[in-house]
């Protein structure tokens, strides 16, 4: 059990890591009790594994529980579901001093959390995240979001939540690919700045993915602390710091986009890759040793996770590849900043990356047939 806080002034809130606490959601959820009642907000697969449970201890403990149900997947991050979830909460007659409870995943958390930051200009809000990813990354920080016609997470909000309730426990109903998938975002904190945490998850990686008790609960407190660090230093991603956080996504975002944003390739596999990417490319401009980005890909590969284009399916040219990245909300003033490596445990923002050495490189990796 690890209680840790997330310094940011009045925004400041707890996350608490806790095997089997959902089995006490009521007392866990009780300060954020509102006139007696509680609105949930979860998608179809998720409230079929927990919805029962919660509801009938909310009921024991004599608070009132609303659910809406927003259909599994991420294609529900979108104008419709954020229209249909407003309108639910109006009809719920939602106040300011109304605390919103996302259970799920990460499409949940940046759906919830994006009504809450606009329903009558604000409403609390709290994660109660139910993926590996939603536990390591999304849950915590604040970035809300939906996916519009032109790009993922293209409208969205800075909008902490009040509590981050993590139960480890829940992972067991959570299937080994998203499993794994997740796993790969606990890895990058080790490549971000903490060197002995990547040894750590060399030789633990495989009893996290089994979910052995203490292993699993050390990953996750590890990377929300990490991640808790990082957003108290740069909340709003302005100082080159919570930029980190998006090693391995701008090449990871690339292979999604031309994979479909889909069940071909989860947005964690894809971090994976673009990790190993982000290692290569750094070692043939000679930042780093070409045995780090060996070393990250054994680590992945042995995790059963694609470490290449072509394991993860990809079959665009550089060049198109390059030119999703291009799209990118991070790009300014015809740059895009890029997280390379000068080893493992040593990323940095680049601003002077070429892409049209990038998409060189990508041709290169294409024909090594990796
Ligand atoms: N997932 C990256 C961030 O929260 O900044």
């Amino acid at each position: 059990m690890a209680r840790l806080n997330i310094a940011l002034g009045q925004r400041s809130y707890d996350i608490l890591v806790e095997a089997g606490a959902l089995g006490q959601v009521a007392e866990h959820v009780a300060p954020w009790t509102r006139r007696g009642r509680t609105l949930w907000v979860s998608d179809s697969h998720v409230a079929q594994h927990h919805w029962p449970k919660v509801e009938a201890q909310l009921a024991t403990a004599g608070v009132e529980a609303h659910l809406h149900v927003v259909p599994a997947g991420e294609a529900s991050k979108r104008w419709a579901e954020l229209a249909r979830l407003i309108d639910w909460l109006l009809a719920m007659g939602v106040e300011r001093s109304d605390t919103i409870f996302a259970l799920g995943g990460g499409m949940i958390g940046d759906l919830t959390g994006f009504a809450a930051s606009i329903v009558k200009r604000g409403c609390e809000f709290v994660q109660i995240p139910t993926t590996l990813l939603a536990q390591v990354d999304s849950s915590v920080g604040g970035k809300t979001a939906i996916n519009t016609a032109a790009g993922k997470n293209l409208v969205g909000t800075f909008y902490q939540p009040k509590f981050v309730l993590i139960d480890p426990q829940v992972l067991a109903t959570l299937p080994a690919r998203e499993m794994r998938a997740g796993y790969a975002e606990v890895v990058k904190y080790g490549l971000i700045d903490d060197a002995p945490f990547f040894d750590w998850c060399e030789a633990n990686g495989g009893q996290v993915l089994k979910q052995e008790p203490a292993a699993l609960e050390h990953a996750i407190v590890t990377s929300v602390a990490a991640k808790a660090r990082i957003v108290g230093e740069d909340e709003r991603e302005t100082k080159d710091k919570r930029a980190l956080l998006n090693l391995g996504h701008t090449f990871g975002h690339a292979l999604e986009a031309d994979t479909g944003f889909g069940e071909r390739l989860l947005h964690g596999e894809a971090v994976g890759v673009g990790m190993v990417l982000a290692l290569r490319y750094s070692a043939r401009r000679g930042l780093c040793d070409a045995a780090d980005a060996q070393r990250v890909a054994r680590h992945l590969g042995a995790c059963a996770m694609p470490t290449s284009l072509s394991a993860a399916g990809v079959t665009a040219g550089g060049a198109e590849l390059v030119d999703h990245m291009r799209h990118d909300k991070k790009m300014t003033g015809g740059t895009l900043p890029f997280l390379l490596l000068h080893a493992i445990g040593q990323t940095y923002v680049a601003h002077d990356v070429d892409l049209d050495d990038v998409a060189r490189f990508l041709d290169e990796e294409h024909r090594r047939g990796a």
